[in-house]
């Protein structure tokens, strides 16, 4: 008998044609997201699952599926899964690497130069008819090229970051967890400097670290009191890693200049005070949403439930310590 595989949001035609050559599949191309309930109902006879961060992989949902072995999910974070519960219950959790690197730093540099040019902020000036000539000192931004940028995570994805650096011909700092290879720095030409240093001396801070119950609330009204007034916060990695209600106020005081945010504490349900900012750029979740990048990263996590089920290890399997229960 195949095993009995749920897919909780709307995938590529190719994810679910491959996924149904090894098991039999149930979807939700209606892509309407499962409300805890219907999850576990759902999942209670499925071997295993493709989910998404907009489901919660927890200690009571795995309590009511007996059967499953896999939980596959289509992201790089994987704050959406209790780790320690899967292990604990012999499920395989997996995420999806490396395929999103270069879609996730581009747009960490949308947010970068939209937040420096105050892109977003000119085309609703445009739309509202408010161009009514060229001036000098029209609608200024900040240079780009040639400023520091700090780098708080230098993961993939923060390393893909710094290689586009030096186009701009900028100085990268960083911070990281632990300090990367010097053979690593040298090819990033990157420098590694601690937490209070990146905020103090970058004109460019982007947070790429993933989120934990370490990194709740990393960015702070005390740590955007220790940036210069004149620097661009950017949060493409995950809500949670910065205190928004301490953003919207530095943000509106002039703590710092601006901001790009691409992710958010309780999103979609963003804080209703950055509507009315024009010193932020707003984008909803898209940090790998290319029609590439996203078709990979759904076969990624295909192929990691995949061979979970015929009992093999998938290539992105998170804890390796499940397989032995
Ligand atoms: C998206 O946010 C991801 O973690 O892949």
């Amino acid at each position: 008998m195949k095993p009995k595989v749920l897919v909780t949001r709307e995938v590529f035609d190719e994810t679910l044609d491959y996924v149904g050559q090894h098991g039999d599949v149930e979807g939700n191309q209606g892509d309407v997201p499962f409300d805890p309930e219907t999850l576990a109902r759902r999942l209670a006879d499925k071997d295993g699952v493709i989910c998404c961060l907009t489901d919660r992989i927890d200690a009571t949902l795995l309590e009511r599926c007996p059967r499953l072995r896999v939980a596959a999910n289509i992201a790089v974070g994987y704050n959406n899964i209790d780790l320690a519960a899967c292990t604990a219950r012999g499920v395989m959790a997996t995420n999806t690497p490396g395929v999103l690197d270069d879609s996730t730093a581009d747009l960490a540099w949308a947010l970068m130069l939209g937040a420096a040019r105050r892109l977003t902020e000119l085309e609703r000036r445009v739309r509202a008819g408010e161009w009514t000539g060229w001036r000098l000192k029209q609608w200024l931004g900040v240079d780009v090229h040639h400023a520091t940028l700090g780098i708080f995570g230098m993961g993939r994805i923060g390393q893909t970051i710094a290689r586009r650096a030096a186009g701009f011909e900028m100085k990268v700092l960083y911070h990281n967890r632990t300090r990367v290879a010097s053979d690593l720095e040298k090819r990033l030409n990157a420098t590694y400097v601690t937490k209070d240093e990146l905020l103090r001396q970058s004109d460019f801070v982007v947070l790429q670290v993933p989120y934990s119950p370490e990194t709740h609330h990393l960015i702070g009204a005390a740590e955007l009191k220790q940036m210069k007034s004149s620097a661009v916060l950017i949060n493409s990695t995950r809500g949670g890693v910065v205190d928004d209600a301490a953003l919207v106020a530095a943000l509106k005081n002039g703590v710092i200049r601006g901001a790009g945010l691409d992710v958010f504490e309780n999103e979609p349900k963003l804080n209703p005070a950055f509507l009315m900012l024009d010193n932020v750029v707003l984008a909803p979740h898209v940090g790998s949403s290319t029609e590439a990048t996203r078709r990979a990263m759904a076969m990624t996590a295909a192929k990691n439930l995949v061979a979970a089920l015929a009992g093999g290890t998938p290539p992105n399997l998170l804890n390796p310590e499940a397989r032995k229960r």
